[in-house]
This record gives C-alpha cells, structure tokens and sequence, in this order.
C-alpha cells in the first residue's frame, strides 16, 4: 500500500511540532509539504518554527509556505503563549533555520498542490482554518480534489479549553470554521473530546531520553513548558497530544471510534462563539457533513507515538552516518513498523 499523502496546515506549537515528528516516523504518511498560520504563535514564528523543527528531524526538504496572519473576521483572541511557551515551542531551543520559506502563499500552496492532483491529498488542519477557508474562497475546486480532510478542532460533548464553550483552534477564528464545515469536503474531526484521553506523562518522557539523541532531547525540552501549564491548571503529570493525535485517522484508525453527525459552529458573537455542536438527534434534519471522533484508547495511542519517536531517533542517528546527500531522503521512507498488527495505510 502507498502511503497516505498528507499536507499540515500548522501553528507550531508544541503539539503542532511532535505531529510533525510522528509523520516523518511513520512509514504510512508522505509528508510533502507544511503551511503556517496564525494561531499559537504568530505566522512569522509559526513558520521560523516549523522550518527550524524540520532541521532537527533532518527533513529540511520539506517546503513551509507561509500564511495568514490574522483570522477573517474576529478580534485577535488569546494566543498559545501560555501554553506553548514564548517561542512556541517550550523550552526547546531551535537552530536557526538554514531553509527559507517558499516564496508562494500558503493560500496559493495549498490550492495548487491539491488542485493539480486530484483525491492524491488529505489535509490536515491543526491549528485555525483560515488557510483552507480562503482556499476555498479562491479557488472552490479545492473542494472536490481533496481526499480528506482531518481537523484537530472543537469540543463536542466535552467544555472548551478558551471559553467554557470553545476550543482553541475554532475559536481562534470561527467564521473560518464555519465556511469549512459547510463546504463538502469529506472530513474527519478529531475533537478535545478525544485528545484529551491522549496524555503524554513525565514518565513516557523519561523513558524516551533513555536514547541518546536530539529528537529525544526536543521531545522533552519542547513538552516542558506545556507539561508544567497541565499540572498547574489541569492538575495532572502530563500533556494532551492534541495534533499528533489527527494521525491516528491513518496509522492507527480502529484506536478511534467514530460517528457521522451534522456539526456547526456558533459565529453569532455571544458567549457560546466558536462552540462546535453535533445534531445528535437529528433535529435538524441536515445530512451528516463529518465523522466525528467520540472515543480513543488513549493509552495505547500515547504508547505507539512514544514508539515512534524511539524508532524516529534510531533512523537519524543512522542517517548521520550516511553520505551527505542521501541523509534527507533517510527520513519517514522504508521505516519498518514497530507494531506487528499496524495498518499498511488508508
Ligand atoms: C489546539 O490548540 C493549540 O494550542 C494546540 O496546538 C492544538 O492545535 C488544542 O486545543
Ligand atoms: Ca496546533
């Protein structure tokens, strides 16, 4: 089987930057390309991040295309800074990325990329959707010619992590939400409802620095500031591995359950902006636009990420030692599975 060609539209943050880590690991992914926007971080940092993340997992060929700087409509809400640290990615300090930034617009990346092929692309949105909101705008082709869409985003019967309602990535810019959901695409939600069942501890942390290596080092000093956010204001020993988790849709699909619902997204302003909702009881009568995850085994989800990062520290180290020019492409190829019961792909 082929793997499963994907695109992440990204605000890195700490989250954003292990996703990046467990596709490049996971031998079921081809990770061809990232787009930055405006959400954790600011877009100038979201972008510096990812290229500088790129650098450290040795995948530098990867293009980064820059993108919004603001959300469509609304005010600019909390950033992630609490979170995610200043940088946006804890206490991890990052080289100075030696790539550049592609000089195309994410908005223009993103359409050209997923237009040029159609049904070869699935999406994966994990931080605000203003990006994809725009592409659809510009060009509504987008539509019909991608695969899939999985978007980290919502808390359905769970409470919001912003507001009691709304969750981060939708309430950071909600009208981008809005024209999303109701666009066609086939799409996938991966709500807190699910992400918050995925928690990396201090414990899995340790075990991984029980290898020598950068990836191991980053995973511990990125997750540092964003674990110490959780036990003070969660009160528990870990974090939630909210983006990485949109992976699982593909490397790990029967970890998840889901149902198919009519979901919508409150932009009338009031305290309950940015609330995703399901129409559960199918009052409203309008077809299911989502598969919608509403339950995950958590922990053997957090145990094949933390196998993942072993095996992704185990390929760089030996990438090190390769001729120059063949390092890069030593990367997220031909990597074996750790788990003998993995899918091959979608
Ligand atoms: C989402 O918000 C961001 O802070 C995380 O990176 C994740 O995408 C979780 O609500
Ligand atoms: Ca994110």
């Amino acid at each position: 089987m082929n793997p499963t060609r994907i695109i992440i539209d990204t605000d890195p943050g700490v989250d954003d930057a292990l996703t990046f880590l467990l596709a490049l690991a996971s031998p079921e992914i081809k990770l061809e390309a990232l787009t930055t926007v405006r959400g954790n971080v600011t877009v100038e940092m979201a972008t510096r991040n990812a290229l500088s993340i790129l650098e450290v997992a040795n995948a530098s060929h990867i293009p980064v295309a820059q993108g919004c700087s603001l959300p469509l409509v609304s005010e600019l809400s909390v950033s992630g800074e609490a979170v995610h640290g200043q940088s946006g990615i804890g206490k991890a300090t990052l080289p100075e990325p030696k790539s550049k930034v592609v000089a195309q617009h994410a908005i223009d990346s993103l359409i050209e990329r997923i237009v040029a092929e159609p049904d070869e692309i699935t999406l994966f949105t994990i931080g605000p959707m203003t990006n994809l909101a725009l592409a659809i705008r510009k060009e509504p082709r987008i539509v019909s010619a991608l695969k899939g869409l999985v978007i980290m985003g919502g808390a359905i019967r769970q409470g919001g992590n912003v507001t009691p309602l709304a969750e981060f990535n939708i309430h950071a810019d909600p009208h981008a939400a809005h024209i999303v959901f109701h666009s066609g695409i086939p799409m996938t939600l991966i709500p807190l409802d699910v992400t918050y069942k995925c928690l990396l501890t201090s414990a899995d942390v340790e075990q991984l620095n029980k290898i020598d290596s950068p990836i191991a080092r980053f995973v511990s000093d990125a997750t540092a500031t964003y674990m110490d956010f959780y036990r003070r204001y969660e009160g528990f020993d870990g974090c939630a591995l909210h983006d990485p988790l949109t992976l699982a849709t593909i490397i790990a699909p029967e970890l998840l359950t889901f149902e198919e619902h009519h979901v919508d997204v409150d932009i009338s302003g009031g305290v309950s902006m940015g609330n995703t909702f399901a129409d559960f009881m199918n009052v409203s009568k309008k077809p299911a636009n989502m598969k919608v995850a509403l339950d995950v085994r958590g922990r053997e989800f957090v145990e094949l990420f933390v196998e993942r990062m072993e095996s992704l520290c185990v390929r760089l180290s030996e990438a090190k030692h390769l001729p120059h020019h063949k390092r890069d492409s030593a990367v997220a190829t031909d990597a074996p599975s750790h788990r003998p019961d993995a899918p091959s792909g979608e």
